[in-house]
């Protein structure tokens, strides 16, 4: 069995970002800029916003946390978000989810300008993604197809079962999977909660990608020799033995189910921080201007 490392995978990316980064300061421009607004005080989300922006340090970024109580309006978050689409100074911006439930979630992501939706969750910037057009990726995919690819994961003509079809990870890993790429090609079955039959479904799978957000889902039973798995669950569990009160569990029964993989990621140091590479990724890319040209609207 091998570890898949994410967090050393990361560490490495990291430096390749700095260097584009120190490359953009040569030129005499400023450093890339990414803001994330967070509603609320949702403990996991103020955990993950964080480490977002703590990243963006590592890597030279500037970056702002911008923090509004849950008793804000959809018309105030709006208009936060109009400001930041009109502000040269920042490159692109996340409105972190879930967001408080008087809030519809595609009006917000609707509102953001797509040349600025670095967390490529905006209806244009999906579209491009199934067009195969040059586009911000959702981070959390583009982190897991990075992971595939730096470890060499051969998926061509492999069987895939995805389980759970969220729009952040389910949907868009399904199609980034099935298409005509590497890491790609493969057959991909999506799974939901409505899915019967779901262990026979996971036995057939060479790799599987477990994003349902329930702690230690997958069994030993469910997992056939030698398969590739992809833990993207990030639950909060009591631990009252740890200082913090929680420990992070993955979507897999890790202890039992590793010893049957060919590769799995751990739960944290997997797909964690993967998924703040693909942000800061998006956003150097912004800065960049390599996805949409400078100063014109989509
Ligand atoms: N909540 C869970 N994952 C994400 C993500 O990738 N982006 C945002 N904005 N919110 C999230």
């Amino acid at each position: 069995m091998i570890l898949i490392d994410g967090k050393e995978t990361s560490q490495r990316i990291k430096e390749e970002i700095k260097v584009e980064v120190e490359a953009i300061l040569a030129q005499g421009d400023r450093a890339p800029h990414l803001v994330a607004i967070l509603v609320g005080n949702d403990g996991a989300s103020e955990t993950y916003v964080g480490n977002k922006i703590r990243t963006c340090k590592e890597v030279g970024f500037e970056s702002t946390l911008l923090r509004f109580d849950d008793s804000m309006k959809e018309s105030e978050l709006i208009k936060v978000i109009k400001d930041l689409n009109e502000d040269e100074g920042v490159d692109g911006f996340i409105v972190q989810l879930p967001l408080p439930k008087h809030i519809n979630v595609h009006h917000i992501t609707a509102a953001i300008d797509p040349a600025k939706d670095v967390d490529g969750f905006h209806p244009v910037n999906l579209g491009r993604m199934v067009e195969e057009l040059p586009t911000y990726l959702p981070a959390t995919p583009k982190g897991i197809m990075q992971l595939l690819e730096r470890y060499n994961i051969e998926t061509s003509g492999k069987h895939c079962v995805v389980i759970g079809r969220s729009n952040i990870v389910g949907t868009p890993i399904s199609i980034l999977l099935s298409r005509n790429t590497n890491p790609g090609n493969c057959t991909v079955t999506l799974t939901h909660s409505r899915t019967s039959n779901l262990k026979e479904i996971c036995l057939q799978a060479d790799i599987i990608i477990a994003a349902i957000g329930v702690p230690y889902f997958i069994k030993a039973d469910m997992v056939k020799d030698g398969a590739v798995v992809i833990d993207v669950g990030m639950t909060r569990v009591q631990a009252p033995e740890l200082k913090s009160g929680f420990r992070l569990a993955g979507d897999v029964d890790f202890k039992n189910v590793a010893e049957k993989c060919s590769y799995i990621t751990p739960v944290p140091g997997g797909v964690g921080p993967m998924t703040i590479i693909g942000l800061l990724q998006n956003t150097l890319l912004s800065a960049q201007h390599r996805i949409y040209p400078a100063h014109v609207k989509q």
